[in-house]
């Protein structure tokens, strides 16, 4: 299921054979895969265990609602009242701890996606959605399952005052209904029940080092550059060159040929101590040989006259 939002057309749309190749020619997705799967095969199984473990590390239970739930905190006054319309308005799909449930359902929003009927084929069940959990839900617009809204407000907005009934049942892609009343929400409703919103906010989600960005944070594993010396000669070159180095323990070493707009036009890889890089139809050009050990790597640049 994790593999989903990067297949679906609506959300990345890529092509596993083609994500792989991608991770496969970085320089330290090969290493890391090693480092947890014990070898550097990168299959779409191993990143989806690899993405659900992620995704269930994110179950961080600190927030401010989590704190003031234990007795360890207090909610300000717009949070209470807030939380009461929460659950005068809300709670009846985004119920339990998640503030989910899985059963998918209509919030009356307006859609072509046909939602839960591509899954059971129902008529019925057209534009009918899984309530998605709002944990953390300051911290991941847009929103629904389109990213029509921007901001907690207008999603406030849309379920007060765009539905003339909103209903549970109420489902505009079926017609189906059943009245549970109109929200209506003014300036300060909206406000309170954002303040509430926000206080579902995990602090350690946004301060633990193993949540930061690995490409930004300095502490993350990062690739590391190759510390060998590398000779190639000749270069420039016209038929073949030759790339020398040390390599005692016969450890293996990775080349990626890539062009100047960054596609790989040549792979291998050995075990010794050098390797004949062949010109094989190449264009003349400038190219950039991309050298890689587990997760460290060096590019060094390479012309073909
Ligand atoms: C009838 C059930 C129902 C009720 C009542 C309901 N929701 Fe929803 N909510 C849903 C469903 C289903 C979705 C997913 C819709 C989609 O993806 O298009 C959703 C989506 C959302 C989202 C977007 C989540 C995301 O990750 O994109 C937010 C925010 C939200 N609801 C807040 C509220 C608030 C606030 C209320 C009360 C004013 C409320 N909901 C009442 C069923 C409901």
């Amino acid at each position: 299921m994790v593999l989903q939002p990067i297949v679906h057309q609506g959300e990345m749309g890529k092509d596993l054979e083609v994500l792989i190749s991608k991770l496969e020619d970085t320089a330290f997705y090969p290493g890391l895969f090693e480092a947890a799967f014990d070898d550097e095969a990168i299959t779409s199984d191993r990143i989806a265990e690899a993405l659900a473990q992620f995704v269930k590390s994110l179950n961080v239970f600190d927030s401010k609602y989590d704190q003031v739930k234990d007795g360890q905190a207090s909610f300000t006054e717009a949070e209470l009242i807030g939380e009461e319309l929460f659950n005068e308005n809300c709670l009846t799909c985004h119920s339990s701890h998640q503030f989910s449930i899985l059963k998918p359902l209509s919030n009356t929003l307006t859609t072509t996606d046909p939602g839960w009927a591509e899954v059971t084929g129902d008529e019925l069940d057209l534009g009918k959605f899984k309530t998605p959990s709002l944990r953390n839900i300051e911290l991941t617009a847009p929103y629904m399952h389109d990213g029509r809204f921007q901001t907690l407000e207008e999603v406030a907005i849309f379920y007060s005052d765009s539905i003339p009934n909103f209903s549970y049942y109420y489902n505009p892609n079926t017609g189906q209904t059943f009245n549970i009343g109109q929200i209506d929400f003014d300036d300060t409703d909206i406000n309170n029940l954002t303040a509430f919103l926000q206080t579902l906010t995990s602090n350690g989600l946004t301060t633990l080092e193993k949540f930061s960005d690995p490409f930004q944070n300095p502490n993350a594993v990062k690739p590391q550059s190759l510390e060998e010396t590398f000779v190639i000669y000749p270069n420039p070159f016209n038929d073949k060159t030759t790339i020398q180095f040390e390599n005692p323990n016969q450890e293996r070493y990775v080349f990626h040929l890539k062009n100047s707009q960054g596609q790989t036009v040549l792979s291998f890889s050995t075990n010794e101590a050098g390797a004949v890089l062949e010109r094989n139809g190449l264009p003349i050009g400038v190219y950039f040989l991309e050298i890689k050990k587990g997760d460290r790597f060096r590019i060094d640049k390479i012309v073909i006259k």
